[in-house]
């Protein structure tokens, strides 16, 4: 069971992923091969083909504005429709370093992650290349104005499919990416409403130093993990604080920072003790976005304990992502509580001490057999 899980989570490249291999030095421009269909290559683009791509960078083609700049979309002369980021000058990092980073970030292939297709970089100018992502950003549809609800079994794909792409950034890729701007505008959504995780790796390239500790913490306020924005310590773990809150977005369809909500102004410190509460009662009602008519409360009790989990103040107290892995949670959940169980007695802790009333028990007389 665990073999097939692991490879139905690899990349389309499997257990042969590029990653696995060193890195080669690459001599000039490369164009994709394709291999049984499958794009597997990483160009360099010429600002001409850029420009000409996004009918010069026109505003009909602007995407929106992030952290990280401008991003148009464009067609490339092979048909291929992406979206183009700008970076924002100033990064301080030098040519090679840039491009060995991004170079990394192109070999990461999977379901639910945005993929690298290219970049350009003339002068100081830097953009990155990614496969375009039709339908909006997570934030968007959760909190647009005038959208319609999503569904709970949507809510429900886009935490697992998050969820799985995280863990693979964590456990599956070497080195280790950890993504630090997990929020909801990160989380792209296709016409089926499958996720995929954007910009991951991207802040580290553009604004760290060499150190394990960040010299200047970036991140979305409501999003940051305490430890991350007090002492800028960065693990993975700060990572699963922020898909914590994406978690607590999709239950409660509230902003994470939101000054007439919430006493503090954020969502985590508003939401502990609610979800103690409705643990405890077994009644999400009173937590649940008042939107959502229809959920299956035995998804929605395991939602909001993987919620609870994940947003714990202490980073050594949450799980991690192969722990935590909402898809293992949900539908798989006896091989996961389990292995759970064993591996790990913090997790199991982490669970009870939420409290959850009946989960021990339930995990005992109900789901193992
Ligand atoms: N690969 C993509 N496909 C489609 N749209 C994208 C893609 N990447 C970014 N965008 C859009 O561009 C906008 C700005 O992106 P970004 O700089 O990542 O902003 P943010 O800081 O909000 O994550 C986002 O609102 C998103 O809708
Ligand atoms: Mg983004």
């Amino acid at each position: 069971m665990h073999q097939l899980l692991h490879r139905e989570e690899e990349g389309p490249e499997g257990r042969h992923h590029p990653l696995r291999r060193r890195l080669k030095k690459r001599k000039g421009a490369e164009k994709p091969s394709s291999v049984a269909g499958i794009e597997v290559g990483f160009s360099t683009y010429s600002l001409e083909e850029l420009t000409t791509a996004t009918d010069g960078f026109s505003d009909a083609n602007l995407l929106g504005q992030g952290g990280f700049g401008y991003v148009h979309k464009g067609v490339l002369s092979n048909g291929k429709v992406v979206a183009i980021k700008h970076l924002k000058a100033g990064s301080g990092q030098g040519e090679r370093e840039f491009r060995a980073e991004i170079e990394i970030i192109s070999r990461v292939h999977h379901r639910y992650l945005v993929s690298l297709v290219g970049y350009c970089i003339t002068g100081a100018q830097r953009m990155l290349v990614y496969e375009f992502v039709p339908n909006g950003t997570l934030e968007f549809h959760l909190h647009g104005k005038d959208k319609p609800t999503m569904d709970w079994s949507t809510r429900m794909k886009i935490a697992v499919g998050a969820a799985k792409g995280l863990a693979y950034l964590h456990e599956d890729c070497r080195p280790k990416i950890i993504h630090r701007d997990i929020k909801a505008a990160n989380i792209l959504l296709d016409d089926s409403f499958e996720p995929k995780v954007a910009d991951f790796g991207l802040a580290k390239h553009l604004f760290d130093t060499d150190t394990h500790v960040s010299t200047r913490v970036m991140g979305t306020l409501g999003y940051m993990a305490p430890e991350y924005a007090s002492a800028g310590k960065l693990t993975d773990r700060s990572d699963v604080f922020s898909f914590g809150v994406v978690l607590l977005e999709l239950i409660t369809g509230h902003r994470p920072v939101d000054k007439t909500l919430f006493l503090d102004g954020s969502i985590v410190d508003w939401a502990r003790p609610l979800m103690k509460r409705a643990l405890e009662d077994e009644n999400y009602n009173a937590f649940v976005s008042s939107k959502l008519q229809n959920y299956d409360s035995f998804e929605m009790k395991r939602m909001i304990c993987c919620a609870a989990a994940c947003v714990r103040h202490s980073a050594r107290l949450r799980p991690s992502m192969s722990q935590r892995r909402i898809a293992r949670e949900l539908r798989r959940m006896p091989e996961t509580l389990i292995r759970a169980h064993d591996n790990r007695k913090h997790v199991l802790y982490v669970h009870v001490s939420i409290p959850c009333s009946g989960f021990k028990r339930s995990i005992g007389s109900e789901y193992i057999v």
